[in-house]
């Protein structure tokens, strides 16, 4: 067993909220109480770890209930002083004096350590803070499910729940109105959230942003399902899914980090659909309705474990280390192990496999070149059009 003298540990959430994050909170003062540990929960991400600190105690009396609640009772934040540009590009590294204000804190508080629960960005941070001495351990939390070495990061469930919800309800409206509906879900770079919930609620065209699409095999997904009788067509588009000139949709660049905030890219998608095919067509963005509201049955168990795991962690002392879902097992490994590189879809794994052989379109090929006849202007020919914004 671990630390003898130190029996207080401090936990806090960093970056974009997500549903479980709650559960992860109860799971560690659940198991601290057990091992004998008081705990403290930083207020506001790792801002709060640095002038001013905030704290507030935590015990299982003020961290009961919340387990089913969404949010952070903690609070968050993807902004600030530790903001870092993280995933594929270099990381931004923090100013030593804040790292050197972190420590006082740490040290202040006689910390035995510090759970830092959060993102690729979030986690970049904790692993500099292991570099610099200070005990962290870290719990991945994403709706993304962009970390590498963990299978599945709590708060992608509960986002695909709520994903595929919007589509089973634009599912019936399509039908009725007999139109092109476009769901652009967030995800950053990697395609998970669309490419799950696009085969759970029976998209028709998923585009991602690992594999290279086009305009035209998007039209002829619609068109070939006209000719089956079917005239509405749902796709789901991934908020970090290029154009097929290379182009990423973007809101604005954030200047502190560097991170491009993304999104748009549904209503570029809807409105050259419906210019080149003359069909209706609307475009919903899903937005932060995928990181609110309770976790799912899957992430609360998840969660709680991690949680758990995590008060473990930092009783034996393991350092430096990030927790880690490699089914049936909970894990561990180095933060480091975690943050260097994205995960991303594998454009020929077997959910895309699935997908293809459901006859969902990924954008990337036609099935029956035949059908692709296009004019001048790339519009799909020899199908009768339906005016925009005829109705019905
Ligand atoms: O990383 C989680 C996430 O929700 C992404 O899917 C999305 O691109 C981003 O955060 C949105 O960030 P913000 O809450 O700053 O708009």
């Amino acid at each position: 067993m671990a630390n003898q003298q130190k029996r207080r540990v401090g936990i806090l959430t960093s970056g974009g909220d997500c549903p479980g994050l709650n559960a992860v909170i109860r799971g560690v003062v659940k198991c601290a109480h057990k091992l004998g540990y008081d705990c403290v929960g930083f207020l506001k991400g790792y801002e709060g770890l640095v002038d001013p600190v905030c704290y507030v105690p935590l015990n299982t009396k003020n961290t009961s209930g919340i387990l089913t609640q969404g949010g952070t009772i903690l609070g968050s934040t993807n902004r600030g002083r530790f903001a870092a540009k993280t995933g594929v590009d270099d990381r931004a590294t923090i100013d030593p004096d804040l790292l050197s204000a972190v420590r006082t804190t740490v040290d202040q508080l006689d910390l035995a350590g510090l759970i830092c629960v959060g993102g690729d960005g979030s986690l970049a941070i904790a692993q500099q803070f292991h570099e610099y001495g200070i005990p962290v351990v870290g719990v991945p939390k994403t709706i993304d499910n962009d970390l590498s070495a963990t299978v599945y990061t709590f708060g992608f469930d509960s986002a695909v729940a709520c994903a595929t919800d919007a589509l089973d309800r634009l599912h019936t409206t399509a039908a009725s109105h007999e139109r092109v509906m476009v769901l652009e879900v967030m995800g950053r770079h990697a395609g998970w959230i669309a490419l799950h919930a696009g085969i759970a609620g029976g998209g028709d065209v998923i585009l991602i942003p690992e594999i290279r699409w086009t305009f035209e095999n998007v039209c002829h997904k619609v068109l070939e399902r006209e000719r089956n009788g079917k005239r509405f067509t749902l796709i789901v588009v991934a908020e970090g899914a290029l154009l097929p000139d290379g182009g990423l949709v973007a809101r604005e660049r954030r200047r502190e980090s560097q991170q491009v905030r993304l999104g748009g890219i549904g209503n570029v998608v809807a409105t050259e659909l419906e210019t080149r095919l003359k069909r209706e067509t609307r475009c919903v963005v899903l937005g932060h309705l995928q990181r609110g509201g309770p976790p799912t049955t899957f992430d609360r168990v998840l969660a709680t474990q991690f949680g758990a795991h995590a008060m473990r962690l930092v009783h034996q002392e393991r350092f430096g280390e990030m927790i880690s879902f490699q089914p049936p097992n909970i894990d561990s490994v180095p933060i480091v192990d975690a943050v260097s590189v994205l995960r991303s879809v594998d454009p020929n794994g077997p959910l895309v496999q699935a997908a293809r052989a459901l006859g969902i379109s990924l954008g990337d090929a036609p099935e029956d070149e035949t059908l692709f006849a296009t004019d001048s202007a790339g519009t799909p020919v020899g199908l009768t059009e339906k005016l925009v914004g005829s109705g019905i």
